[in-house]
């Protein structure tokens, strides 16, 4: 793994823009969606020290706890529910600067205070989402918005 990835100077955007040539370079050489899953949510949680980063895969009408870094989750969420539930039903990200202010949040972890939720996109399916959570309030932003989508093109 390139050391670059525990670096802890530079702006939010910098540390992106230089995770994201090593997420392509990773993820490029493996197929298996699952396993890059694995590696993305490594990498984005040991550059940004964040308090859980994983996936929730789409299996059979719920969403499905997928790989992670952090604690133990919840493992099913239903469409429409909490922040993953309603980023899959949308298909959008959702960024929720203060969780106790976002009706329906699920708290796997009492120690979350903001979460960002991206989806991923197959042939216009959501087929997953990314979903980061921070112990700090209004950590996510329209930059991680902007840097987490490019990674997740890359599944
Ligand atoms: N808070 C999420 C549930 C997943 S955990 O944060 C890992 C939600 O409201 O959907």
């Amino acid at each position: 793994m390139p050391e670059e990835l525990h670096m802890s100077g530079g702006s939010k955007e910098e540390r992106y823009a230089g995770l994201l040539p090593q997420l392509r370079a990773v993820l490029g050489s493996e197929s298996d969606p699952i396993a890059n899953m694995a590696n993305m949510a490594s990498m984005l949680h040991e550059t940004f020290g964040f308090w859980w980063t994983g996936f929730y895969r789409v299996v059979d009408g719920e969403l499905v706890l997928g790989p992670f870094q952090g604690p133990l989750a919840c493992t099913r969420i239903r469409r429409g529910k909490g922040v993953c539930g309603t980023a899959w039903e949308r298909g959008e990200t959702v960024v929720v600067p203060d969780v106790d202010k976002f009706p329906g949040h699920i708290a796997c972890s009492g120690e979350s205070r903001s979460e960002i939720v991206v989806p991923v996109v197959k042939e216009g399916e959501v087929v997953a989402v990314l979903d980061i959570d921070s112990r700090e309030l209004s950590t996510f932003d329209g930059v991680d918005r902007h840097w987490l989508e490019e990674a997740v093109a890359l599944l």
